[in-house]
């Protein structure tokens, strides 16, 4: 049975960059991962780092492709009633701002940064919190891991959170889904639009001066198959359609896919040996661009943890994690109320709706609420 300090399962965004801050401290950790490199490296999903998550990925040396090709935003578009708003950061915030750089890319540059094992389709069976033993399938065989600590990274499908002898949990479902698509042509806005619709909510994203990635809100229950491209476009101009000259340019979709909707905690995120970091222990809906950094902020806090292995640092994480994370749960879910069409809206619901999206366009204590919530709290 092999031996390491940390055994972190899932190579995702969460588990990556714990591996990375650790093996830079000297920490030694192993990091097990059930999918194939190609498929983490290409899964589509989160596009907007905010400062803390930059700030973090630059100091411990992985910020150089993202410093060369990645955006920085400075600002996002409200749309609503034909009308756009914008919310200005650096201004709202001390000067702070967003960068615009995809998921893939941040899983890519820390694959290629890794110096420690990574196995990739390595898959974990069972971890014990009393003694830190992972069991996972690779290779055809079954073997066990001996950790002093283990980190489940695994994602909202993963085993880590079933391993927690007591866990609270809190969910709420949203009845809408979220259609995704890229498309090869260059983005028709030079900032993130929020789209509120009577028909829905839309956001146009990017991932480079080429390539753009927009969202629809759709019925969770509807299937790729109900929406052939020009139903996507037609419906992506009629949601973000405004006064004015402004036009949504077309091109060729290369990946699509339909993600429900849904706000998720776990408390709380340790049992002895065992953590819970990332997706692991909660979902945001991705309307505020929380999640992949409230991953990054949860691995930051635990790095420093398990750094020095103290009780007092580690028995301080759960608590210190949640606080943000809660924080941000109510700002992803104040975000995804105000934009999007809740199919059992009452007409008072709607109005009450659109006093917050001119409210929030018109006053600078609300737009400054927004900006900072947005381009991230500082980290305790
Ligand atoms: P994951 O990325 O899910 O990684 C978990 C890893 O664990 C996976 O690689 C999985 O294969 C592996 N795994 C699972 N089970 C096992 C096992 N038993 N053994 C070994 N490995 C296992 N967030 C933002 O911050 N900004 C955004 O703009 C944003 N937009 C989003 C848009 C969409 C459409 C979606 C779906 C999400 C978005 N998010 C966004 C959320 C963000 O993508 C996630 O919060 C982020 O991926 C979480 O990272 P993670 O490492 O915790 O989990
Ligand atoms: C994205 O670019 O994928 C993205 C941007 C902002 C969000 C969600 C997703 O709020």
């Amino acid at each position: 049975m092999t031996h390491t300090r940390v055994g972190i399962i899932g190579a995702g965004p969460a588990g990556l960059l714990l591996g990375h801050l650790l093996s830079a401290r000297g920490v030694d950790n192993v990091i097990l991962e059930s999918r194939t490199r190609e498929h983490v490296e290409h899964r589509q999903r989160a596009g907007v780092l905010e400062q803390n998550t930059v700030d973090v990925l630059r100091a411990c040396g992985a910020g150089a492709r993202m410093d060369r090709q990645g955006l920085v935003h400075e600002g996002i578009e409200l749309r609503f009633d034909r009308e756009s708003h914008r919310i200005d950061f650096p201004s709202l915030t001390g000067g702070r701002t967003v960068m615009v750089y995809a998921q893939t890319e941040v899983v890519k540059d820390l694959i290629a940064l890794r110096e420690g094992p990574l196995l990739f389709e390595a898959e974990a069976l069972s971890a014990d919190p009393d003694t830190g033993v992972v069991r996972y399938r690779h290779d055809d065989g079954q073997h066990e891991l001996r950790c002093d600590f283990v980190v489940a990274c695994d994602g909202f499908h993963g085993i880590g959170r079933a391993a927690m002898p007591s866990i609270t949990t809190f969910q709420r479902d949203y009845p809408f889904a979220w259609l995704g698509i890229l498309a090869d042509v260059p983005p028709s806005c030079q900032e993130l639009i929020y789209a509120h619709h009577e028909r829905g909510f839309a956001l146009h994203s990017m991932r480079s001066p080429h390539v753009s990635r927009l969202y629809l809100q759709v019925d969770p229950r509807d299937d790729l198959a109900d929406w052939p491209d020009e139903r996507i476009w037609d419906e992506l101009e009629t949601r973000f359609a405004v006064e004015g000259d402004w036009k949504l340019e077309r091109g060729p979709i290369t990946d699509r896919s339909i993600t429900p909707m849904r706000s998720f905690v776990a408390e709380p995120m340790r049992h002895r040996r065992l953590f819970l970091a990332g997706d692991a222990a909660h979902i945001v809906p991705p309307t505020g661009a929380k999640g992949l950094n409230l991953a990054a902020a949860d691995v930051t806090l635990l790095a420093r943890a398990l750094t020095g292995g103290e009780e007092e640092l580690l028995g301080g994480y759960s608590e210190a994690a949640l606080r943000r994370v809660w924080r941000a749960e109510h700002f992803s879910y104040q975000m995804t109320s105000m934009l999007h069409r809740d199919p059992h809206q009452t007409p008072f619901d709607y109005r009450l709706q659109l006093s917050q999206l001119r409210y929030t366009a018109g006053s600078p204590a609300a737009q400054a609420s927004l900006a900072e919530n947005y381009v991230g709290l500082p980290l305790s």
